[in-house]
């Protein structure tokens, strides 16, 4: 199968040497072909903002950090996901089938993810998410093979609704795109906040990717509801907080969700972004010489700041020189590279991690204020959250 040169894009790494048979010589792996990658993610739509800093993300780890992959060149092809789930699996089939990738990084949307995930799981090969958060993907579905450098999408909801209760907010509407991710990050939400005590009043939704928001910031100005949580990420986040505040409901609710929901976006939406409050396991000023080299480097590297999707790029890199490095280099020794993978702890920008029995990060998560362009940093929202299922069964 081909990938047209409008979709896929190889870059290579490999010094091209040949291997050279010798006999009772082992060879190396680093005379070996390089290891090909295949980059499933949005590179267009509502979306695409987020795939290119996965991608630059990972660029940046591997081009530091050359001499950890086990000896190994990588090798890159990359294909535009457009984070449409009807077309993942012929997606996910060109690169696994066609390009014959030797390991799979992707992707941003939950819809793609878990249908790459059901024929990653079936060919074995490794499998890093960067993004996408799809709670059943660590959870109920989980496989040796598949490994997330992010999160699952209860964990933020959970401490966002945490974080809520502790401001004194004890009433809230949800409002969030209707899919898997919008449906997973409002229950993650809910465990916390409606346990806690507190109340939701209304729960509307529109469907992905649309961004007509009119008639719900309508609905929710006729509710006045003291707070609303709402799940939207990349170019749609930033047109809903542009809406929100052209609706003035900046001047009298307030607007909370996952650090999806400003992350990246700062200049984007400017002062309509003053006040929102989100929790996310990432916020720029941790003060690590990890966070600070990385950001300096992205900076210079890209001529643009670092965000969440660009440390889960960053790590996801960091996850595949773990495994290759175990292996020393054979691609081949699954066995060996999921051990490797799943048993280390990572120094991400984001902190320490290690993943749980699903191999999904443990993280801690921050609140955080966007004040003048700006995701202020306001203190620890929930310490080391868990999965937001426990249906993984050890394998
Ligand atoms: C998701 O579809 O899982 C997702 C997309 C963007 C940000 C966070 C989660």
């Amino acid at each position: 199968m081909k990938i047209s040169r409008r979709t896929a894009l190889s870059l290579t790494g490999a010094a091209g040497a040949s291997l050279v048979a010798a006999p009772f010589v082992r060879p190396s792996y680093a005379q070996a072909r390089a290891v090909r990658v295949g980059l499933l993610l949005p590179f267009s739509g509502t979306f695409a903002q987020p795939g290119e800093a996965i991608a630059n993300g990972f660029m940046l780890y591997y081009n530091q950090n050359k001499a950890a992959f086990g000896g190994r060149d990588l090798q890159f092809v990359r294909l535009d996901d457009e984070s449409l789930p009807p077309k993942a699996a012929e997606n996910t089939n060109k690169l696994v089938l066609g390009e014959k990738v030797d390991v799979l990084v992707g992707t941003v949307h939950s819809g793609v993810a878990l249908a790459m995930s059901k024929i990653a799981r079936e060919a074995g090969l490794l499998t890093i998410i960067p993004n996408a958060g799809a709670n059943d993907i660590t959870g109920g579905l989980c496989a040796p093979n598949i490994f997330r450098s992010s999160f699952d999408n209860g964990q933020p909801g959970f401490a966002t609704g945490v974080a809520m209760l502790k401001a004194g907010i004890k009433e809230a509407m949800t409002f969030s795109w209707r899919y898997a991710a919008g449906a997973e990050s409002n229950s993650g939400f809910k465990s916390s906040f409606v346990k806690g005590g507190g109340k939701i009043i209304k729960e509307i939704s529109i469907p992905f990717p649309d961004v007509q928001f009119q008639s719900s910031l309508t609905e929710i100005a006729s509710i006045k509801p003291p707070a609303v949580y709402s799940f939207f990420a990349g170019g749609g986040a930033a047109k809903y907080i542009n809406d929100w505040a052209g609706a003035k409901l900046n001047q009298s609710i307030q607007l909370w969700g996952p650090g999806f929901l400003t992350d990246g976006l700062e200049k984007a939406v400017g002062a309509n972004g003053n006040g929102i409050k989100t929790a996310l396991h990432y916020v720029d000023d941790i003060d690590t010489p990890t966070n600070k080299n990385f950001r300096a480097a992205y900076q210079a590297a890209y001529k643009q700041a670092a965000d969440v999707f660009a440390v889960q790029g960053y790590d996801a890199a960091q996850m595949l020189a773990t495994g290759l490095a175990a292996a020393n280099g054979d691609v081949a020794n699954r066995k060996r590279m999921f051990e490797a993978i799943k048993g280390a702890t990572y120094t991400s920008p984001r902190g320490n991690f290690k993943l749980s029995v699903g191999n999904n990060p443990v993280q801690d998560f921050y609140l955080r204020e966007l004040t003048g362009g700006v995701n202020v940093n306001r203190g620890l929202a929930a310490a080391a959250v868990g999965d937001s299922t426990q249906d993984c069964k050890a394998r």
